[in-house]
């Protein structure tokens, strides 16, 4: 049996009230399955980010059920990462990634040495001496990420997360997230608006259209890794997904 680690059901997300009241999301099903790398597109102002702000326990759902099947011993169900890096620039890289352990009963030198392996995940271990402004674009996302799974959480939420990156560097970190993911099993639900991006590092693609938001078309794709960017098969999945969403955004 699929081992279900996010059950959404029903979830209704409305902001305002009277002529302000605006439905986000509507009646939206989703469940997220543990291991998986669940890619979420849509149009900008669907609801995707309000999504992640709920499962991040940031916005209070209108409606339905949430449920997260965390291990039991799991200190923190759900890290994010944001399309800008959000580092504190008066500490030093090293620092940056173990800001969430402090207060999690580690002591310095584990909290470093936590921080110095997750940096070594994401490419970047000889850099925890530098400051955040000494690193490129790519490399301080590639911090974020490394803070993000630094406090081990369940699920990896990332929205938009190489978005404001050129497109070289994009394809590099879409390159590095599907060997990380390879490399350490970890649950992602990652937000983008680019459906190339999304066929690259998806086992799986959910179409939220709106607004309201509401899960519009899913596909599952079962192709290698690293992923051909090129290849026939990738291509005529990204071509469906966009004929979807153009239709769905016609529907409205
Ligand atoms: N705090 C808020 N108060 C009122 N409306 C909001 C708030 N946050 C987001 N919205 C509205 O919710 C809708 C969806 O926003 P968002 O989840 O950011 O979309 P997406 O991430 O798909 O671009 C938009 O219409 C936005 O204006
Ligand atoms: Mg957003």
């Amino acid at each position: 049996m699929l081992d279900t680690i996010i059950d959404i059901r029903g979830l209704s997300l409305v902001y305002g009230t009277g002529e302000r009241r605006n439905v986000v999301l509507d009646a939206l099903d989703l469940d997220v399955v543990r291991g998986e790398v669940l890619v979420i597109v849509g149009e900008s102002g669907v609801g995707k980010s309000t999504l992640l702000r709920v499962l991040m326990d940031l916005s209070r759902p209108s409606g339905g059920t949430v449920e997260i099947h965390a291990r039991p011993d799991c200190r923190t169900p759900m890290a994010m990462v944001f399309q800008d890096a959000r580092l504190l620039p008066w500490r030093r890289v090293i620092d940056n990634v173990a800001f969430g352990l402090e207060g999690s009963g580690l002591s310095r030198a584990q909290r470093r040495a936590r921080a110095h392996a997750m940096l070594g995940l994401v490419g970047l271990a000889d850099f925890g001496d530098r400051w955040p402004h000494q690193l490129s674009g790519g490399q301080r996302q590639r911090v974020a990420i490394a803070r993000a799974l630094a406090v081990e959480p369940d699920v990896l939420l990332m929205d938009e997360p190489f978005s404001a990156l050129d497109s070289f560097t994009r394809e590099g970190l879409q390159d590095e997230l599907q060997r990380i993911t390879q490399e350490t099993g970890k649950t992602v639900l990652f937000v983008t608006h680019d459906i190339d991006e999304a066929v690259t590092i998806a086992d799986r693609v959910v179409v939220i259209a709106g607004p309201p938001g509401r899960i519009a078309a899913e596909v599952r794709i079962d192709l290698p890794r690293p992923r051909i960017r090129r290849d026939a098969a990738l291509q005529e999945i990204a071509r469906q997904l966009r004929a979807e969403l153009s239709r769905r955004s016609a529907d409205l």
